[in-house]
């Protein structure tokens, strides 16, 4: 036996990874976030586990732990003014990741950085193990790293196919293309009805959906969307929301998403962010940042 498999096994999907101290830790803090207590007594014997067995030189867990963004340090800005100050922020295989804080904070300046629109000036980006600090931005799109953009950005003279297919641009593997259009029809049933329609002619929530299409079609293994639900009426806030957990449901993508709407963005997401000023001023799970005091008189109005 060359590999120990850790974890739940709900993913048929298994990642090889060495069984390092740091990949040990998280093991423990994905798998078992509820095991906080008993977590060192659970590192002995994953650590046992692994010395144990002869000619194990690596260790497979499953799918949902590998590190797909790590942002370290980042500093960012336009034109001599810094608007970030050294942000550093973490996305994983299956996470739903928010981003949440006051206007001007910052948050889309961090997507483009990460995207490759904005240059930092110091700072480290690492996406699926490989630096990409200065890649140009095709070059990310073509790995997978792919930003939608905040205010949609859709063609609004073409049609929705046409805006749905232009996210494809890269890519020449028709068969692949296919099957990723299949995939959008599924999530989103409209736009198959809607395939002729001038883009511009859909109501928000739809246009907003059509970008996460576009996206989509690019096949992202990482997805970042840029305040998703801006303008749009309560309803379909929740309804873009719920495509956005399908997507990683359905599709095993992470997301990481930037939010005005900080009760919305937290109650989908896994973990969370809050950003001010250009700075990370807290970080954790939803769940319990959501019942922190701090949060809820600033960001959730109660
Ligand atoms: N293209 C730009 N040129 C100069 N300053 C910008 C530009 N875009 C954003 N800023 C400034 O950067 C700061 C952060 O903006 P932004 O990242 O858009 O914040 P958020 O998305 O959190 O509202 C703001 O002070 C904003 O005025
Ligand atoms: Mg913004």
């Amino acid at each position: 036996m060359d590999s120990i498999f850790l974890g739940r096994p709900y993913r048929p999907r298994p990642e090889i990874v060495t069984p390092d101290m740091e990949i040990l830790e998280d093991i423990v803090r994905i798998i078992y976030p509820e095991y906080e207590k008993g977590k060192e007594e659970l590192l002995k014997m994953v650590r046992e586990e692994l010395t144990k067995k002869k000619g194990v030189k690596k260790a497979s867990c499953f799918y949902g732990l590998r590190m797909v963004l790590k942002v370290e340090d980042l500093k960012a800005g336009y034109g001599g003014s810094e608007v970030l100050h050294g942000v550093s922020i973490e996305v994983r295989e299956d996470e739903v990741v928010s981003i949440i804080g006051p206007n001007g904070a910052g948050k889309t300046t961090l997507l483009l950085t990460i995207a490759g629109l904005v240059r930092p000036t110091s700072g480290r980006i690492t996406y699926m193990r490989e630096e990409v600090t200065s890649l140009p931005v095709h070059e990310r799109v073509r790995r997978g790293l792919v930003l939608c953009p905040e205010r949609r950005r859709l063609f609004p003279e073409m049609t929705v196919g046409e805006n749905v297919m232009a996210g494809a641009y890269l890519r020449n593997d028709k068969d692949g293309i296919r099957r990723d259009l299949e995939k959008v029809f599924e999530i989103f049933p409209f736009i198959k009805e809607r395939w002729r329609q001038m883009a511009g002619t859909l109501s928000g929530g739809e246009q907003q959906m059509v970008a996460i299409a576009r996206a989509l079609m690019s096949r992202p293994r990482l997805l970042m969307l840029d305040e998703p639900s801006v303008g749009l009426a309560p309803v379909m806030k929740v309804t873009v929301f719920e495509k956005v957990k399908e997507i990683r449901e359905r599709e095993g993508i992470p997301v990481l998403v930037v939010e005005q709407d900080a009760y919305l963005a937290m109650s989908v997401s896994d973990r969370t962010y809050v950003i001010e000023s250009g700075s990370v001023v807290m970080e954790g799970r939803s769940a319990e940042l959501m019942a922190n005091d701090d949060v809820k008189s600033r960001y959730l109005g109660v």
